[in-house]
């Protein structure tokens, strides 16, 4: 076999320790599929006396990019390392000098993605950043180039998997929400922060990413509406699924030709919904296209191996490139730029729980405010009593949610209403 191929690798945290340990592993194989074996030639990490999950020869770490960065004998970077910056110097030094790059870093895509691809057509280099969204789930190439003859209508499904892996276990296992969230961490889920995570940042940086692709229009994070989970509470997971649906949090991105939403915010889909079922850290996608249909992609979202199954596909598509003079050929494939609705514009239906005045009139006083505004209600349900008060859920059927927003603006000021307790969106049905 002849030369080997050379990675210098920025990171060796959960995904960095998997990419270490799967080309081990396959190593042999990998070397097969490609023609030359892959070596990892120096490893950047901040901190070189940490003792490591992963076993490494001590004399390839480094604490100095330029090591690596600088290294005419290391030919792909492979950045997991996270953040914004120094990332995004290391990689656009990297792509200007034509090193291809491999990048999980859905942070920095997600705000950065034309400069990077600019540096990458600059050097001729691949840019390629299958891990950033969906763990090992193939969605980014997918989107590029098996559905690239599309026309890409909607992509919406669960793409954080530490906040569906608490979901999960706060609904099937009625465990707390801190708990939870402390063990989706020992299990690599989480971001170094994770309140990106929780937040919804996180899914709102990968619904940017994948609008982007399927769209052809450049999405941005700071573009995409969301909510996170923080502010759920048991009793509407257990509300929900007693009218027989899941929370989930949903990323949720539709083109209709004109103008894209792009949304993330945890919502109500009903059980018999193919995403209701999807637990754990696993990941659902779905896609439609007009010549494909509906395709549903689904696989694990997050932690050390399914990351690196994305992120050593990638490094083997670069090295390809690579060997056969190739590289640069799929850069930025965004064509147009497509206004963005705002939130208010949006039509879908709503979940809604209240706390009111138990006392005669009630209902009707609210369902008034509710009819003024256009709001038409799909059921309402009494599901209990909060010491002398009433509480009340509704699901609404579809309506703009300026419109809702007006109603409950009104009826916070009404003097029988004491509480808007949560407010949900409810998709999966009929909503476009
Ligand atoms: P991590 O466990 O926190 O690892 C980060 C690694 O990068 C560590 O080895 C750290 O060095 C090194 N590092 C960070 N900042 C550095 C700096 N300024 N200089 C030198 N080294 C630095 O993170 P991770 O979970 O592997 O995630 C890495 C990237 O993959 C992130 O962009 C993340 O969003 C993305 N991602 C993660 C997952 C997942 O399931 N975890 C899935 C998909 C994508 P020390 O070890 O010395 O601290
Ligand atoms: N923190 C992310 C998640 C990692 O939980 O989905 C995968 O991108």
């Amino acid at each position: 076999m002849r030369r080997t191929v050379n990675i210098g690798l920025l990171g060796l945290g959960t995904v960095g320790g998997g990419v270490v340990k799967l080309l081990e592993q396959n190593g042999r194989a990998i070397a097969q599929k490609l023609g030359r074996p892959l070596e990892i030639r120096r490893i950047l990490v901040r901190d070189l006396n940490r003792s490591r999950a992963v076993k490494v020869p001590p004399e390839l770490l480094t604490a100095r990019a330029e090591t690596i960065l600088e290294d005419p004998d290391i030919h792909i970077i492979v950045e997991v390392m996270g953040g914004l910056e120094p990332a995004r110097e290391y990689i656009l030094k990297a792509l200007r000098q034509g090193k291809s790059v491999v990048t999980a870093n859905k942070d920095l895509l997600a705000l950065y993605g034309k400069e990077l691809f600019a540096a990458a057509d600059a050097g001729g280099a691949d840019l390629f950043f299958e891990a950033s969204v969906g763990g090992g789930i193939p969605i980014v190439h997918s989107l590029k180039e098996c559905l690239a003859g599309n026309r890409i209508s909607r992509v919406m499904g669960i793409v954080n998997g530490t906040t569906n892996y608490i979901l999960t276990k706060m609904s099937r296992e009625e465990r707390e929400f801190a708990e939870v969230l402390a063990e989706a961490q020992r299990l690599g889920y989480a971001e170094a922060d994770p309140r990106s995570d929780i937040e919804g940042d996180d899914a709102a940086r990968k619904m940017a990413i994948l609008a982007s692709i399927a769209f052809g229009t450049r999405v941005t994070y700071p573009e995409v509406y969301h909510e996170g989970i923080a502010n759920l509470h048991p009793q509407d997971i257990k509300y929900a699924a007693d009218l027989g649906y899941a929370i989930k949090l949903l990323g949720i991105a539709w083109d209709d030709g004109e103008a894209v939403e792009v949304r993330v915010h945890p919502a109500l889909v009903p059980l018999t919904h193919p995403l209701a079922s999807v637990g754990g850290a696993f990941n659902a996608i779905f896609v439609e296209g007009d010549a494909v249909g509906e395709a549903m992609f689904y696989g694990q979202g997050a932690g050390e191996m399914p990351t690196a199954s994305a992120v050593v596909g990638d490094i083997m598509e670069a090295a390809r490139n690579l060997i056969h003079g190739t590289r640069g050929r799929i850069s930025c494939t965004c064509f147009t730029q497509k206004p963005i609705k705002p939130i208010e514009d949006i039509v879908t239906r709503y979940y809604l729980r209240m706390i009111v005045k138990d006392r005669p009139g009630v209902l009707a006083a609210i369902a008034g405010v509710f009819g003024e505004r256009q709001v038409s209600l799909a059921s309402v349900i009494q599901v209990g009593m909060v010491g002398e008060q009433a509480e009340l859920v509704f699901i609404t059927h579809l309506v703009r949610e300026r419109n809702l927003r007006e109603a409950l603006e009104i009826l916070e000021g009404l003097p029988v209403v004491n509480q808007i307790a949560c407010v949900i969106r409810v998709e999966g049905g009929t909503a476009h």
